[in-house]
C-alpha cells in the first residue's frame, strides 16, 4: 500500500518561524515529501510567502502586503516573534522558495491567497513563475478561492489544483471534478471513509489539513488519503512510514 504523503504546514511550523526558511530547511531534515506555502502579492508585483495580509503577527513590521514594496518586506525580522534565536529570518518570495524546492527535490503545495484582499493576475504570474523552473509536476495550487482555481487550470492544465474547504460537503470529488481540480483539500474533521472512497474512485486525491496529533494522524493513514498536511512532519513521517 503507497503510504500518504508529508506536507510541512508553513514548513515545519511547530519548530520554527512559519513560513521561513528555517521552518523549511527543518522540514527538509524531517524528511517531509513537501512543504505548503501561502502566497500574497506586495505593492510592486512580487510574489510574497506569508501566512496573513498582514505582517503584524509574524513579524516586527505593520500593514497590508499589498501595501508594502519588497524592499520594506525584506528587511523585516520574521522570525524574532517565535523565537529571538531566528531574528535572522526574513519574509521569502515565491521565486526563492521555488528555487529551494528545485535545489532539494521535494513537492510544493502553494495556498493561493485571494480573499478578502484580491491580487489581480496573481494567478497569471504564479503560473509564469512555476513554468520558469520548470517546475509544473511538483507543485499543486491549492485556495479557498476556487475561482481562482478554476483560472489556473485554464492557463495551464498540466498544474494541479486542490479545493480548499473547511465544512462538510457531500461528493466533494464531484464538485472537484466540476472545476477541473485534482484534490479536496478539506479541514480534516470533514472527511470519513465514504468521502475518502470516492474521491479515490474518480482519481481526486484527497489532501486533509492540518493534522498535528499522532492519534489524528493515525486515523488518515487509517483512512488511506493521499498526503496530510501537518505542522509536525517528524511525527507524520513517523506516522505514515510505520505499518
Ligand atoms: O493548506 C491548508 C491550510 O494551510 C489552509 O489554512 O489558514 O493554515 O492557510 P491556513
Ligand atoms: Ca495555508
Amino acid at each position: 500500500m503507497v503510504r500518504p504523503l508529508v506536507f510541512a504546514h508553513r514548513g515545519a511550523s511547530h519548530y520554527a518561524p512559519e513560513n521561513t526558511f528555517a521552518s523549511y530547511k527543518m522540514a527538509v531534515d524531517m524528511n517531509a515529501d513537501g512543504i505548503e506555502i501561502d502566497v500574497h502579492k506586495s505593492k510592486d508585483g512580487h510574489l510574497i510567502v506569508c501566512h496573513d495580509e498582514k505582517v503584524d503577527r509574524t513579524t516586527n513590521g505593520t500593514g497590508y502586503i499589498k501595501d508594502l514594496n519588497l524592499k520594506e518586506i525584506k528587511s523585516l525580522d520574521a522570525g524574532s516573534w517565535f523565537d529571538k534565536k531566528f531574528a535572522k529570518e526574513n519574509i521569502p518570495t515565491l521565486n526563492e522558495v521555488l528555487k529551494f524546492v528545485k535545489r532539494e527535490n521535494i513537492l510544493l503545495n502553494i495556498e493561493l491567497k485571494n480573499g478578502p484582499i484580491f491580487y489581480p493576475n496573481i494567478e497569471e504570474d504564479i503560473v509564469e513563475l512555476i513554468k520558469y523552473y520548470g517546475l509544473e509536476s511538483y507543485v499543486i495550487i491549492s485556495s479557498f478561492n476556487h475561482y481562482s482555481l478554476l483560472k489556473i487550470k485554464k492557463i495551464e492544465p498540466k498544474i494541479k489544483t486542490g479545493i480548499l474547504y473547511i465544512a462538510g460537503m457531500v461528493s466533494p470529488w464531484k464538485y472537484a471534478k466540476s472545476i477541473g481540480a485534482d484534490a479536496i483539500h478539506p479541514l480534516f474533521i470533514t472527511i470519513n471513509e465514504q468521502v475518502v472512497k470516492e474521491c479515490l474512485f474518480n482519481k481526486v486525491m484527497v489532501n486533509p489539513f492540518t493534522v498535528n496529533n499522532e492519534d489524528e494522524i493515525i486515523l488518515m493513514k487509517m483512512l488511506n488519503v493521499t498526503s496530510i498536511i501537518t505542522d509536525r512532519p517528524d511525527i507524520g513521517i513517523k506516522v505514515v512510514s510505520s505499518i
